[in-house]
């Protein structure tokens, strides 16, 4: 087990958010991606006005942000969840309406280093993959389990995989799989040479994120999620959400542009609760991304609910 001072994780466009953060009206912040709580004390720090309500199904990442939080006292509320039992947990908590939320998508980085997590097609670890790890099914069930039919739509969905018939041909090839670098060099080796050579990062990358998703359900209850959070905004309060790769910022772009435009006829000037906090996905400036790789991928999109007569800005 490492214990919580270990648990270093650089959020992405944490500026930005506080930023944003800092004109938000008195009253809860979500954060349903809580994480180390690098964002979490951000948007603290930004408004002592708000309260932060945080969520995170790992309890590494809890006693982490715990520790970090400690300074706030009763201004940070620590819930262990699914994301999608957040709406749940706020109105038990008695937050029914909310300032502000984030959702910061994907894994933290203890999670990918800590071999035994399964997640690290570098180090070696078991075929785990669970962000809650008393969860069932794990990525070894996924990979020795899954026919190839199914193998070739978990990676081409979420991986955005081109070779994922190659790839899915040498899992059930090469199965039993046990552990992260065993899987990591068939997924390598069933790739042509100039493939390997030209892939960005290893190229067992794509297979190893679209697995994961696979093993967290992640996109399946990001929709629901986001559209129970949209609905819970107070009247000026701002919805952000972090994306790392395209099946992720697909879905959140859509779920905002449908509230946005609900029942807004073409060519007429939306009429919704809601409008776009800025026109398309903001991304990190060139020195965050060299100075943190991990987020060279991410788009920050927003929304804004700006009460029953508010004018749209329309599609991003
Ligand atoms: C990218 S990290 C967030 C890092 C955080 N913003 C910070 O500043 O440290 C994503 C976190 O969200 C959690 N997470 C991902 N999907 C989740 C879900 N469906 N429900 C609850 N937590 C989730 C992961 O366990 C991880 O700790």
């Amino acid at each position: 087990m490492v214990s919580p001072p270990e648990f270093q994780h650089d959020p992405v466009m944490v500026a930005e958010i506080a930023e944003i953060a800092a004109d938000l009206s008195p009253g809860t912040f979500a954060d349903l991606t809580l994480g180390g709580a690098g964002h979490g004390v951000a948007v603290l720090d930004a408004n002592p006005e708000l309260e932060l309500f945080g969520v995170d199904q790992d309890d590494l990442a809890l006693a982490a942000a715990g520790e970090r939080l400690e300074r706030f006292g009763p201004r940070a509320t620590l819930v262990k969840t699914r994301f999608d039992g957040a709406g749940t947990a706020l109105v038990d908590a008695g937050h029914e309406v909310i300032s502000g939320f984030l959702m910061d998508l994907g894994v933290s980085s203890p999670q990918l280093d800590i071999a035994d997590r399964g997640f690290s097609y570098h180090n070696d670890g078991p075929l785990d993959m669970r962000m809650d790890t008393g969860q069932q099914r794990t990525a070894a069930d996924v990979v020795n389990n899954y026919s190839f039919g199914e193998l070739v739509d978990v990676l081409s969905a979420y991986g955005d995989e081109r070779h994922c018939k190659r790839i899915a041909q040498a899992i059930i090839d090469g199965r039993p799989f046990t552990s992260t670098t065993q899987l990591a060099t068939a997924i390598a080796d069933s790739l042509p040479a100039p493939v390997r050579r030209k892939s960005t990062g290893h190229p067992a990358k794509r297979s190893f994120q679209a697995i994961r998703i696979e093993v967290n359900d992640e996109l399946a209850i990001l929709g629901g999620t986001l559209d129970t959070m949209i609905d819970m905004l107070d009247t000026g309060g701002v919805g952000m959400v972090l994306t790392y790769h395209s099946g992720e910022d697909r879905i959140v772009k859509d779920r905002m542009r449908r509230v946005i435009e609900a029942g807004v006829p073409a060519g007429m000037a939306p009429t919704s609760d809601y409008r776009w906090s800025w026109r398309g996905a903001r991304t990190p400036s060139d020195s965050e991304v060299e100075e943190n790789p991990r987020a060279r991928s991410a788009r920050l999109r927003a929304i804004t609910r700006v009460g029953a007569s508010g004018p749209g800005l329309g599609a991003p």
